[in-house]
């Protein structure tokens, strides 16, 4: 089965962009043909300044290194490498009707906003069809708020093997039901537009304080309190194992624990999983010829495999 899934370098990667979509992403190199890249193209829609775009790129690509993405399994590279990815977007966009583009939350949101959107954000959905389809996956493992743009993609392909010539496998989204939704600090979805993220590869003492200005209710110390409703818990969760989970939940309850005891316990299972890959990134930040490269042969692994599925879709069109 072959499975691709991408990354906007938008903003420094947190830890509900790991569990979320990293981390499931990365698992599945080893047992399925996975295509990973960074969605640099993508990102023009909100990055306006080049050298910060370079930057946040460079960056993706450490952090998936980093946290375990095998470049000799997965083909990882970077969206403008490959071109043809926006030639078959213009073909899919023959195919796309304006209502469903409409309807795309990104799209509408900034509208209800008031704010005026370019045609970049309206067609954003086109070229994530054409990043999927490109490379005829079939799995596409994503957070819950993409799951719409994987529905696009499918209605696309469905519309284009109609009205032309079966061409395109139709995908599917794979969302991991136990962290849908992680929140940030603040309790609303954990997202960098929000300034609520605990990132990745940040300080140990940025860390410390993100975790820190975690929101929890006002109980005393002595009070019990409710392990479910609390997003100290609810991160705390994705770090821990079953029992580890389950003894911090009795605690809860019994009252006597403040939330900064499990504060300080979440970070210590932060610490312990992330410290061999912040080392790691460290290694890899002095090897930056070793990163381009990675990047250099994931480009042209990517275009052998969407060569032939533009062409199709070429000649399926009449333009060869
Ligand atoms: P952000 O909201 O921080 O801008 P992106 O939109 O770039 O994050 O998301 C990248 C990937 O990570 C997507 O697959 C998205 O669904 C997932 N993701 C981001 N934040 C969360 C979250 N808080 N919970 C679950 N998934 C998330
Ligand atoms: N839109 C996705 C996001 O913001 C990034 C993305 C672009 C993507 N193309 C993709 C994800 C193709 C999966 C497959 O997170």
């Amino acid at each position: 089965m072959r499975v691709l899934s991408g990354i906007q370098p938008s903003g420094s990667l947190h830890i509900g962009n790991y569990f979320a979509m990293m981390r499931p992403a990365i698992e599945l190199q080893e047992e399925h043909e996975a295509y990973i890249f960074i969605a640099n193209y993508h990102s023009l829609t909100t990055v306006r300044e080049a050298e910060r775009l370079r930057t946040l790129t460079l960056d993706v690509a450490l952090d998936f290194l980093a946290c375990g993405l095998d470049p000799e399994k997965t083909v990882f590279y970077r969206q403008s490498d490959v071109p043809e990815v926006t030639e078959l977007t213009w073909l899919l966009s023959i195919v796309t009707p304006m209502g469903l583009l409409e309807r795309c939350h990104a799209y509408k949101d900034k509208i209800a906003r008031g704010l005026s959107a370019d045609h970049g954000l309206f067609a954003y959905p086109v070229l994530m069809a054409a990043d999927i389809l490109a490379v005829q996956s079939n799995l596409v493992p994503v957070g819950q708020d993409q799951k719409q743009h994987v529905e696009v993609t499918r209605d696309l392909a469905i519309k284009f093997n109609h009205e032309y010539e079966e061409v395109f496998t139709i995908p599917e989204s794979q969302i991991q039901e136990n962290v849908a939704v992680i929140p940030g600090t603040d309790g609303q979805k954990m997202s960098k537009s929000y300034g609520n993220t605990i990132d990745i590869f940040s300080s140990k003492k940025k860390i410390r304080q993100s975790i820190m200005r975690i929101v929890t209710d006002s109980k005393t110390l002595e009070e019990a309190k409710g392990p479910d409703t609390c997003n100290i818990f609810a991160l705390y969760k994705l770090f821990a194992t079953e029992s580890e989970c389950q003894d911090l939940a009795d605690r809860y309850r019994a009252g006597g624990m403040g939330y900064g005891d499990a504060k300080k316990e979440l970070f210590a299972k932060f610490e312990e999983h992330f410290a061999s890959m912040r080392a790691k990134r460290e290694d890899l930040e002095k090897n930056l010829d070793y990163v381009e490269s990675v990047l250099d042969d994931g480009a042209e692994r990517a275009r052998t495999t969407i060569t032939p599925t533009l062409d199709a879709a070429r000649t399926a069109m009449g333009l060869a």
